[in-house]
């Protein structure tokens, strides 16, 4: 089935700036997951093969695998400890390393006002592509184009905030050429996707089985760790492909504002109970959110050490990031980049998705009180 761009033309005359939920549909490019998206953005921003991009070293490897692999050369730089570069460090990579393009992350969708604000400032005094990756939060962020005009590209992975097949996406925002239709796949009810879910999903509400306890976590990663493979299969498709389960969450206006005011109203509740806390073993490290924050997950800085064992142990899934997923020279250079291994080892994922109730939510709070 071809669906057009602009799935919503027929029943709204509206400007698609003046309704920031509504995806840029015209914009848009889908194609299977966020590395493919990653690449698609530097053929269509013209970035021939040789060239060095600008990576932040807090990363997860499959980013530098899948430049390195379509012929890029990753060149990192760590950020500071409130999770945005340097401008000295960025000045020093494009005028003396040359880099032709710039990757940011939107680190678990925060910390967008900053990072905001360091781009303008980046591409005021710079010649440089800037590629925003929104990978870890589909709905943080402004939609609105006029918003983000210094911006050449937004990445995302849908994948990692809905339960989707697909979900790599971008948009070039610096070029008028607009996309024409998108492909939809149809998931079959049977597929593996489905299958997974549902056998997912009956240990955990049958809790026959903690699939969150450490030792199932050290075989996922172990399974993960052998069977991922190190450079990503990218497609380079003609056409937009997006799958059914995808178009039917990004086309409904009202999900996506549900899945917005749920994860804050999550994050929001668990941010009020923890700073009631007394004996703290634990840091906060974004207390309020802003209007255009999503997150992802809450982040905690670990000050004892042993927090996700214990969280996972209790069938909490919280979990380090990118944790064995961290580039190889990063780890190895731990003065160069001191923030990221810092952040790698004691920064707690903690979740706060969409699927979470109250009553979840009381639960976490009151093993986070026994810790
Ligand atoms: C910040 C960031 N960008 C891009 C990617 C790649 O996304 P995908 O796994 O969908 O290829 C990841 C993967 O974890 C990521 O963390």
């Amino acid at each position: 089935m071809i669906i057009p761009t602009n799935p919503f033309l027929n029943n709204s005359n509206e400007k698609f700036e003046n309704d920031a939920l509504v995806f840029p549909w015209d914009r848009a490019f889908f194609s299977s997951n966020g590395s493919t998206a990653i690449i698609l953005t530097l053929r269509d921003l013209g970035i021939k093969k040789g060239s060095k991009i600008g990576v932040p070293a807090y990363i997860c490897n499959s980013v530098p695998n899948c430049l390195i692999k379509h012929g890029y050369i990753p060149i990192y730089f760590d950020i500071e400890i409130n999770f945005i570069p340097k401008h000295e460090t960025i000045n020093k990579l494009i005028h003396k390393r040359k880099i032709k393009a710039l990757i940011l992350v939107e680190y678990f969708g925060l910390f967008n006002i900053k990072i905001n604000r360091f781009i303008k400032d980046i591409k005021a005094k710079n010649n440089i592509k800037v590629i925003l990756d929104r990978c870890h939060s589909s709905f943080s962020g402004d939609f609105k184009i006029s918003q983000l005009s210094r911006i050449d590209a937004l990445v995302y992975s849908h994948r990692k905030t809905l339960r989707v097949f697909d979900g790599g996406c971008h948009l070039i925002l610096s070029k008028s050429k607009l996309t024409n239709f998108h492909e939809i796949i149809n998931i079959p009810r049977l597929s593996l996707f489905y299958i997974f879910h549902f056998i997912e999903n009956f240990f955990y509400y049958t809790r026959l089985l903690n699939i969150y306890s450490e030792p199932i976590y050290k075989i996922r990663k172990m399974l993960k760790y052998f069977y991922k493979r190190k450079y990503k299969h990218i497609n380079f498709q003609e056409k937009s492909k997006i799958s059914n389960n995808l178009f039917s969450v990004l086309s409904n206006k009202n999900e996506i504002q549900k899945i917005k005011d749920t994860r804050r109203a999550n994050y929001n509740f668990l941010i009020k109970e923890l700073s009631q806390f007394k004996n703290k073993k634990f840091e906060i490290i974004h207390k309020k959110l802003s209007i255009n924050e999503t997150p992802q997950i809450l982040p905690l800085l670990d000050l004892k050490g042993d927090l996700v064992s214990f969280l996972r142990k209790h069938c909490i899934s919280a979990y380090h990031w990118p944790d064995f997923e961290l580039p190889h020279i990063i780890k190895e250079n731990k003065i160069m980049y001191s923030n990221s291994n810092y952040y790698n080892k004691s920064l707690i994922c903690i979740p706060v998705h969409q699927s979470l109730k109250l009553e979840h939510l009381k639960y976490i709070i009151s093993i986070m009180s026994k810790w």
